[in-house]
């Protein structure tokens, strides 16, 4: 290291650390899971400023993270995954975030498919605080038991479970229509429906031979079954707010990531008594990591704040109370899941078969596998087919020529 870079880092480690947190964890799962790292930075004597910006899976932030790089204030941390990271990082906004790294072995206590995304040529330029599995059914178990049903574990059962609920006048599926909330339905119906190798190809790979496929229309056609399913107010419902629907007995199911789980556990309900969880029909593992990154900025104290928040977020305490809080497992692979319930055991040894047998997947609704360019084009299509009469031959059509025209 240079005399200079030396004399910075040492400037920024005397000065009093300041931190702006660009985020979107407003629900109360996740606002109970924030708050762990706020007070940790601020018994380390750190500032934390909150810029919580509302709205689930994080559109709304982004915008707003636009906004404020545009005008040349950008927030000094922010919550940011997947290429995004990358993305920002091109245009020369991110902070080199290496020195924390390696001072604090992150190669060492991190899957390579993690470190990866975590990293902007060669050097490290965002810290990772989860894994989060995208491809589950949530279900409140007394409905289901009232209703005299298994958890589903084929489309075929999940869809005679449903017309049973329906039946019986309970909502079969909690859902919020919001665009990527019906992006999580139809990638969770992508993997599980076409499996492993078909949703890299349609939804990694963007192969036109698989976005305008018979599998493809069959899962055009399971999503209007699944849009017979949701109740008449769903339009523009939150995420949370569907869930509390299956923990009030409103609603059966719901298909969501596992920060639903963050909202079960703050409501105070078990795994396995209250309500069920079992990973979608089928093979496969869609990742979600959450992460930030560090923007560009000036003055020591804020230097410091980033420094400080970039080992803390990596800190194997925090990891733990954070993602029991979250629903989410750590990032580190050397945090004991002691404590932890059993959809996060199935979360860690899907995840494990997963990674050994190639259908370790990255979301696509998440913002893991593609550009925003990319994701945008088929969450168009897809939102469009969800709230209109397209059939399952138009939607293929319009898929392949989005994705072709967002090249
Ligand atoms: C994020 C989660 C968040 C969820 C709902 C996802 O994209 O990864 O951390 O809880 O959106 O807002």
């Amino acid at each position: 290291m240079s005399l200079v870079a030396g004399a910075l880092i040492a400037g920024a480690a005397a000065a009093e650390p300041q931190v702006e947190v660009l985020h979107w964890w407003t629900s109360g799962g996740e606002a109970k899971s924030v708050a762990v790292l706020q007070q940790e930075f601020s018994e380390r004597g750190g500032t934390w400023t909150d810029m919580p910006v509302a709205g689930g899976g994080g559109d709304a932030a982004m915008t707003a993270l636009r906004a404020r790089v545009l005008s040349g204030n950008a927030p000094t941390a922010v919550q940011l995954k997947g290429p995004a990271i990358q993305e920002w990082y091109e245009e020369g906004v991110l902070s080199d975030i290496s020195d924390v790294a390696e001072a604090q072995g992150w190669a060492g206590v991190l899957p390579e498919a993690i470190a990866a995304h975590m990293k902007c040529d060669g050097a490290w330029c965002a810290a990772p605080v989860n894994v989060h599995r995208v491809d589950w059914i949530w279900a409140n178990a007394k409905v289901l038991e009232d209703a005299g049903i298994e958890m589903p574990t084929t489309w075929d059962e999940f869809n005679a479970a449903a017309e049973k609920l329906q039946g019986m006048g309970v909502v079969p599926l909690a859902h919020g229509g919001q665009a990527w909330q019906d992006a999580t339905l139809f990638e969770v119906v992508v993997l599980s429906l076409g499996g492993p190798e078909f949703y890299r190809s349609a939804l990694v790979d963007l192969d036109p031979e698989a976005l305008k496929s018979d599998q493809m229309k069959a899962v055009f056609e399971q999503m209007r079954t699944l849009r017979g399913f949701v109740d008449d107010n769903f339009s523009g419902r939150e995420w949370n707010l569907a869930t509390a629907m299956v923990i009030n007995g409103e609603a059966g199911f719901q298909i969501m990531g596992d920060w639903a789980k963050g909202e079960f556990v703050a409501a105070g309900k078990t795994p396995g008594e209250d309500f069920l969880c079992a990973s979608a029909p089928g093979a496969g593992f869609l990742y979600n990591v959450d992460s930030f990154a560090m923007f560009e900025v000036s003055g020591d104290d804020k230097i410091a704040g980033q420094k400080l928040l970039a080992e803390l977020i990596m800190g194997p305490t925090f990891q733990e109370t954070f993602n029991l809080n979250k629903g989410s497992i750590p990032a580190r692979t050397d945090v004991s899941l002691e404590k932890f319930d059993s959809c996060a055991a199935t979360s860690s040894q899907e995840m494990a078969q997963s990674a050994e047998g190639g259908s370790l997947l990255p979301s696509y609704a998440h913002g893991m596998a593609l550009r925003g360019a990319q994701a945008g084009a088929i969450t168009d299509v897809v939102t469009a087919h969800f709230n209109s009469e397209m059939s399952a031959d138009e939607a293929v059509q319009m898929l392949a020529d989005a994705v072709a025209n967002s090249m």
